[in-house]
């Protein structure tokens, strides 16, 4: 008998610290954000609604920029619920996969706020299958890359107005799967076949170069940006990947899962750190709270500046503002 209690004593406490382990970093920071306007992307699913429980709490005023209208309302009456007071939560329509939608959406932000405290570049698709946006671009590559990058240069004037402002990009390790060459096949078709787990490492690597970039570009400012990797979380990001959306093999996966991956309170610990640390740093890419080295790739600084050139004229060739 005390030979199995002993065994599962000690499987349950392994287990434990595995769990521990595996949740990562803590944000320690007990910093508010009373009355400061945070704009997180893809509020309504995930990291993006775990974040916004949380900076709700923290009293920010939050813009849940969705293009799900319906789950995004749903998040705000939940929060709202919740909370003992009554905090102050917008719900507004943005469609990454358009660019239309982008300056529409931030010629609004531009005219109701005064000022804007955060930008979180939360919303993402990973595995998507190939098909092209309206705008013509992979769809993968342009949630992911594309629409951040046109949405923070259009958000840039009014986080400038903040005394202090920061945005966050919503990065992943698996940029590290993707190469110089990858970006370059990126940047020269958008329908040539490649491998849906390809396709994302690569938005990720662009995202990252894009943060580092921009972070150069604006440091004269007031304004802040940096890079987060939430790690492995347990969110619907997993929605087209046919190992996860078989009910089977999920159910087969589970108790490795349970332990080995993060729930989205877990997930967004960094995301809250760079958002509330007296740390002012910028461009930096995180993980568990802490700065970490990314690919040599993302590091590499005539790769940083000639991605960023190239994509300005990608997206100057690809519309115009008058037409939107
Ligand atoms: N979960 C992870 O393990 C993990 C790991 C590394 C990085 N990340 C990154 O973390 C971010 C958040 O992902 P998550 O895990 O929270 O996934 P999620 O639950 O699937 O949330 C993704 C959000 O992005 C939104 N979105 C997708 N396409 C959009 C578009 N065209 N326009 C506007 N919104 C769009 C989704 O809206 P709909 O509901 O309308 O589709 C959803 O709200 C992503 O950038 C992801 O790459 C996640």
């Amino acid at each position: 008998m005390w030979k199995y209690v002993s065994g599962a004593i000690a499987v349950g406490s392994i287990a434990y610290g595995l769990m521990r382990y595996f949740a990562g970093g803590v944000c320690h920071c007990t910093a508010r954000l009373d009355g400061l306007v945070v704009i997180i992307t893809g509020a309504n699913s995930g990291l993006g609604k775990a974040l916004a429980f949380e900076l709700a709490k923290r009293g920010a005023i939050l813009v849940l920029a969705c293009r799900d209208l319906d789950g995004a309302l749903t998040v705000k009456t939940e929060i709202l619920s919740q909370l003992e007071y009554k905090a102050e939560i917008h719900v507004k329509h943005l469609d990454l996969n358009s660019f239309s939608s982008i300056i529409k959406f931030a010629k609004n932000i531009d005219a109701e706020f005064e000022e804007v405290y955060a930008l979180v570049n939360n919303a993402g698709v990973f595995y998507h299958p190939q098909s092209l946006t309206q705008d013509g671009f992979d769809v993968t590559f342009q949630t992911n890359y594309l629409g951040p990058f046109l949405l923070t240069q259009q958000l840039t004037k009014v986080l400038k107005r903040a005394d202090h402002a920061r945005i966050i990009n919503l990065c992943s390790d698996a940029h590290r799967n993707a190469t110089a060459y990858d970006l370059t096949c990126l940047m020269t078709t958008q329908t040539e076949f490649r491998s849906h787990f390809l396709a994302y490492s690569v938005s990720k690597l662009a995202l990252l170069l894009f943060t580092r970039e921009y972070a150069k570009r604006i440091s004269n400012t007031n304004i802040v940006i940096n890079a987060v990797d939430p790690g492995n979380v347990e969110t619907n990001i997993y929605r087209h990947f046919p190992q996860l959306c078989n009910s089977w093999l999920y159910c087969l996966q589970w108790p490795i899962r349970k332990i080995v991956v993060k729930n989205p309170y877990q997930g967004i610990q960094s995301i809250l750190h760079m958002l509330l640390t007296s740390n002012h740093s910028t461009g930096q890419y995180v993980q568990d709270c802490k700065p970490v080295v990314p690919s040599q790739y993302a590091t590499n600084p005539k790769l940083t500046i000639n991605f960023y050139d190239q994509t300005q004229s990608l997206l100057e060739n690809s519309f115009s503002e008058s037409d939107c």
